[in-house]
């Protein structure tokens, strides 16, 4: 595995690689790397010759009181893993690399942008979608791979891709878990025995909603309650912020909870904000 820093060495490495015939897969982390990365990692080598992942924690998706600066961070555990993950090319610049200090422009979207975590996190998907922008023309892939975890990030790519014509493709990749279901973050070193505890009811109650809509009671109205009572009873100190159906690419509400469906959650547990979500 070769790592590169400047956007120079890795747009000459995209040229070369694509100029060979290679298609290019391409996975964008903020690193502090776990399973559910590595699972990207797979996918990319299954839809591509030849792998190029990026670690870069992008200062611009961070609100003002958002955690930039206690972001978990292992570059060496980070490096190991991508090597032996089968990633032939590592990109990890600095945000000097990235971001000209007086650049002025972003790319911001209206519609899928604003609800869900949009909605308290303002600011958060202009970031992200500026960044993967930038990072998409840095590593010129053929195809890009994205975490399902990130339900709205990953239909707005969709959207950003389909809109701004990027000739890429992108495959979204199911939530890996831990075994007794937690979805896999970054964001779960923050957490206290007890605060794990009362994390795991968010799966929980996603997968109750779940095979209540398969066993035919699908109204969004009825499950969105029976959830927030199965929280407020089991881990009351969950702090929810939304519990949402829509559906899955429009990301608008619907009243039926059939398949293709997303049901999002997001919670804060003591000062960890943690998400999750499922697909009929
Ligand atoms: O999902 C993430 O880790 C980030 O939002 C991404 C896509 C790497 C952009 O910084």
């Amino acid at each position: 595995m070769k790592t590169l820093s400047t956007v120079a060495a890795m747009q000459a490495v995209a040229r070369e690689q694509r100029a060979a015939g290679h298609r290019v897969g391409f996975v964008p982390t903020m690193g502090f790397l776990h399973e559910g990365h590595l699972s990207l990692m797979q996918l990319a080598r299954e839809h591509a010759d030849v792998v190029v992942a990026s670690v870069f924690v992008n200062p611009t998706q961070f609100g003002p009181n958002e955690d930039l600066d206690q972001y978990p961070r292992n570059m060496a555990r980070d490096l190991e893993l991508c090597a032996s993950s089968g990633v032939d090319y590592l990109f990890c610049p600095s945000a000097e690399e990235v971001y000209t200090p007086d650049c002025s422009v972003y790319v911001d979207e209206d519609v899928l942008s604003t609800g869900l975590c949009g909605a308290s996190r303002s600011g958060h998907f202009r970031g992200v979608l500026t960044v993967v922008a930038k990072l998409f023309n840095m590593v010129m892939p053929d195809v890009a791979v994205f975490g399902q975890k990130d339900a709205q990030q990953a239909a707005l790519i969709q959207r950003m891709v389909r809109d701004l014509n990027f000739p890429i493709e992108i495959v979204v990749s199911p939530i890996v878990r831990e075994p007794d279901g937690l979805a896999m973050s970054s964001r779960n070193t923050y957490l206290s025995v007890d605060e794990r505890a009362q994390a795991l009811w968010l799966h929980r109650v996603l997968k109750q909603a779940a095979l209540q809509a398969s066993e035919g009671a699908d109204g969004s109205a009825v499950l969105l309650s029976d959830m927030r009572a199965l929280l407020a009873h089991e881990a009351p100190s969950l702090d929810v912020e939304y519990i949402e159906i829509v559906d899955a690419v429009s990301l608008v509400p619907v009243e039926s909870a059939v398949s293709g469906v997303l049901i999002a959650i997001a919670a804060k547990v003591g000062k960890t904000r943690l998400i999750d979500n499922v697909i009929l």
